[in-house]
């Protein structure tokens, strides 16, 4: 079939597509300028290493995105695989944001962000750039800080599902 040819992929097939692809799922804290916010993430990925940035996405219709793109700073916290519930408490649509950061998760963080108590790791971050991402946009943030939750397996969401990363089925055999 050539270029032209193609039907653009509709939303219901991407979404389908993309459940085969596993993510790593944080939560991400922030200062709004009503109250402090939180919200599961499962965009988060490395950018760059000189400078460290990372980056995330978020749904330009959520109810917090004009205030996660206003503020500047961000927690990123990696949940580890006994935090499923944390990833679908930060994910109702059904509770109000604040309701999310319940004082027996959370804690006063760096900058008076709220901080989780447990995580895998976190990233301190502050933001960098906005960018435009069709229905999302794209936060490009520095890492100012980062610490480590101690030792504990990662959680991710793939098929609709949480898992555990599970086996190793082999060791890297190139150099670097
Ligand atoms: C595992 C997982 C990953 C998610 N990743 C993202 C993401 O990267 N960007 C985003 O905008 N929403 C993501 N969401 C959805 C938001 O957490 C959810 O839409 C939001 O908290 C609900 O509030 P809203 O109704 O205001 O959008 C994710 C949800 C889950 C369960």
């Amino acid at each position: 079939m050539s270029e032209t040819e193609r039907t653009p992929v509709d939303a219901e097939t991407f979404r389908r597509g993309m459940r085969h692809v596993p993510t790593v799922v944080t939560i991400v804290t922030f200062d709004a300028d009503q109250a402090p916010c939180g919200v599961t993430i499962g965009s988060f990925v490395s950018l760059s290493l000189e400078p460290p940035l990372i980056c995330f996405n978020i749904k330009k219709d959520s109810s917090i995105h004009d205030e996660i793109v206003a503020t500047d700073r961000y927690l990123i916290h990696v949940l580890r695989d006994d935090q499923a519930e944390v990833s679908d408490r930060f994910a109702d649509p059904d509770r109000s944001t604040r309701d999310q950061l319940d004082g027996s998760q959370t804690e006063p963080g760096p900058d008076g962000i709220p901080t989780l108590r447990d995580y895998l790791v976190r990233f301190d971050c502050s933001r960098t750039q906005i960018h435009d991402g069709g229905d999302h946009s794209i936060i490009l943030a520095c890492v100012e800080g980062i610490d480590e939750g101690g030792p504990a397996r990662p959680i991710v969401y793939h098929q609709r599902a949480y898992h555990a990363v599970g086996t190793q089925v082999a060791d890297r055999n190139l150099p670097g």
